[in-house]
């Protein structure tokens, strides 16, 4: 367990902005942040961030919460991984009471995986740099090719020795279960049941997620034999979905966000020799084809892509169709090819980062240009071929979400094909208007992104419909709790009294029925009774995911989230605070009066279906009591609330 102060300090010197800048790009708006939702796929930016508050909420998702929250939805890290990632990006010292036992227990499956694969980089990155085996094969290997000790460290490469179970022998030793070294991939289960390495005789690069924890590994292999596979690639694991990741990602995050353009090559020497030429903007697909989820975590970081090629031609055609993807994911893609023989690697490593910089200014092309000169050369003279060609082109740019920026690209079209813009306007009309159909058709099924002046006054209008009563009056308390908890109020014209403990003592007779609420009661009533008024941050913080999703959502109603919102409505929200006194009051009567309505409902049942003339009488003298309850809660509401 990491101890409560290191909790408190980590806290204290979070950025919300800050660390959800790091993956998502944030525009400033009034005193909010907005951003694209790294949650869902969407166009218009609906993800607010409070720095004020210290809260995000994903309009879209509907998830909300801190910046631990947000680690945990997003790295799908848990609540102490969270806390030691910020901890490690603030340089603040984690304390932990010891308790071994129960920290394994607590862990998760993923968590064990993580660690599984964060100790086997650890042994292979070692096993490179210390044993002699590794020295004299990995590491000669790595200088051969140019790579630097610094560069070595960076990206912890390593050496997997050639032997059956130098990793998995060592790995048992120290304690790790056979179940996640079969399920990490690292170790290979004979029919037998006994495990021998996966990698063996291989130099190791690991493979990092977005926030820099490995999570799969690639080992080349250095032999030229060519019945052996030149790499042998983790296999996917709950850590590991291939189509979600990108090599390098990590380390190039930050530069890509500076310099605006991400650089896609595709091996894992070419990411690390251009990186260590100092262009730190580069990831690889690691040479599976392009997905719209990889897409989409560049997008995050910048609209512009820039792909890298090696010579060799025969690729290039064949991810011509995928690389669409990338305009309808509404990026500018660029494409630039280098001399035959040579990928990004060789390239830079030979000339160096100078002259790798200038060929790729002077070569880089907009892919629709490039794919019209690559589709027309091989169409020739043929006039059918080169309809088709019109046609894939024009397909091509009816991707483009920018209307201006596809017009532009019709014009050079029209250009380089000898067209006129009109017919190639008219087809992508047509092209459009299917899109548009089948688009529509879609969305039936779909609600509409709301668009980001709407997000301002957002408050869950259908989904308030449809909660209970008693839901909406058990949140409407801990609204008011999280409002006005903390503030005196002058209750009779003579004392102060503090809301929060008053609210707490009014309510101890009566039972909250959502889970959750109840348990906001007990942490509230609980640390009243140590003396304390929790503020809103406590709950913001709390481990518990629930407490979280609702204080947030609570937070971020239209009572609270924009300042805007203030100012347009100014009457209603300082009538609420005005008339503080029938608003805390009103609330505590409404919801008592709602349980005894609901207990008079039970105790009228009940009666229906007793017989015994004693129990009649007893519940008759129960139903009679509650009812003078109700009563007095009735004219007691109508004597205080002014509606
Ligand atoms: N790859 C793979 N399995 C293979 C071949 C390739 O997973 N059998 C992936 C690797 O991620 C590799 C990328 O595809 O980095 C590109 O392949 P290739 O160009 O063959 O490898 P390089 O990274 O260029 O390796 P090297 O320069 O060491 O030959
Ligand atoms: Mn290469």
């Amino acid at each position: 367990m990491i101890t409560k102060p290191t909790i408190d300090r980590i806290m204290e010197a979070t950025d919300i902005v800050e660390v959800i800048g790091e993956f998502v790009q944030l525009k400033k708006r009034g005193a909010n942040y907005v951003g694209l939702s790294p949650f869902v796929n969407e166009r218009t930016p609906s993800f607010t961030v409070s720095p004020a508050k210290g809260i995000f909420k994903d309009f879209s998702s509907g998830k909300g919460g801190s910046a631990v929250t947000f680690l945990m939805e997003l790295e799908k890290f848990t609540y102490p991984e969270a806390l030691k990632w910020l901890a490690k990006k603030y340089g603040i010292e984690v304390e932990e009471t010891v308790d071994t036992t129960e920290n394994l227990e607590e862990q998760n499956h993923r968590e064990s995986l993580m660690i599984v694969s964060g100790y086997a980089a650890k042994f292979f990155h070692e096993s490179l740099l210390d044993t002699d085996e590794g020295k004299s094969i990995g590491y000669s290997y790595f200088k051969e090719r140019g790579f630097s000790n610094d560069t070595i460290k960076k990206f912890e490469l390593g050496y997997s020795p050639d032997q059956w179970e130098a990793f998995t022998g060592e790995a048992i030793k120290q304690g790790y279960q056979e179940q996640y070294l079969v399920e990490s991939g690292l170790s290979v289960k004979r029919d037998n049941g006994a495990l021998y390495d996966r990698y063996r005789g291989r130099v190791m690069f690991p493979i990092h997620s977005f926030t820099g924890r490995v999570i799969a590994f690639g080992g080349r292999t250095l032999k030229t034999d060519k019945n052996v596979p030149k790499y042998v690639n983790s296999p996917e694991s709950e850590i590991y979905h291939k189509s979600s990741v990108l090599y390098g990602l990590y380390f190039a995050k930050r530069s890509i966000r500076e310099e605006d353009n991400c650089y896609l090559v595709e091996g894992y020497a070419d990411v690390i020799s251009v990186h260590q030429a100092g262009i730190e903007n580069v990831v690889a697909s690691s040479g599976t084809s392009l997905t719209s989820e990889q897409i989409r975590l560049i997008g995050r970081l910048t609209k512009n892509i820039t792909i890298l090629y090696d010579g060799d031609a025969a690729g290039i055609k064949a991810s011509l169709r995928g690389l669409d993807m990338i305009l309808e994911e509404g990026l500018n893609v660029k494409v630039v090819l280098f001399p035959d023989g040579h990928d990004p690697d060789s390239y830079v490593q030979k000339f160096g980062t100078n002259a790798f910089k200038t060929h790729i200014e002077q070569n880089k092309k907009d892919f629709i240009l490039y794919k019209t000169d690559i589709l027309l050369k091989e169409a020739g003279n043929d006039p059918i071929k080169k309809s088709e060609v019109i046609r894939e082109i024009v397909e091509s740019i009816a991707k483009i979400p920018d209307s201006i920026k596809a017009s532009v690209f019709i014009q050079e079209c029209s250009r380089i094909l000898k067209i006129e813009e009109r017919s190639l306007n008219t087809e992508l009309n047509k092209m459009r208007q299917a899109k548009a159909k089948k688009d529509h058709q879609q969305q039936q099924n779909h609600k509409p992104e709301p668009s980001p002046e709407d997000l301002l006054f957002f408050d869950e209008p259908e989904e308030k419909a449809a909660v209970k009563e008693s839901d909406t009056q058990e949140k409407e308390i801990i609204r008011l709790l999280l409002l006005y908890g903390n503030k005196m109020i002058d209750w009779d014209g003579i004392a102060n009294t503090y809301i929060g403990p008053f609210m707490i003592a009014e309510l101890s007779d009566v039972e909250f029925e959502q889970p959750v609420t109840k348990h906001f009661m007990e942490i509230y009533r609980q640390e009243v009774e140590n003396g304390v008024l929790p503020e809103e941050q406590h709950f913001i913080h709390h481990r518990d995911k629930g407490i979280v999703d609702l204080v947030v959502t609570l937070l971020t109603t239209k009572y609270v989230l924009s300042e805007n919102w203030y100012e347009m409505h100014k009457i209603l929200v300082s009538d609420e605070q005005a008339n503080m006194k029938a608003t805390i009051l009103g609330a505590i009567f409404h919801l008592k009066k709602q349980k005894v309505g609901k207990i008079l409902q039970k105790l009228r049942d009940e009666l229906q279906t007793t017989t015994g003339e004693t129990d009649q009488e007893i519940l008759l003298n129960q139903y009679m009591h509650m009812k003078k309850v109700e009563k007095t809660i009735s004219d007691y509401l109508g004597s205080v609330i002014i509606k």
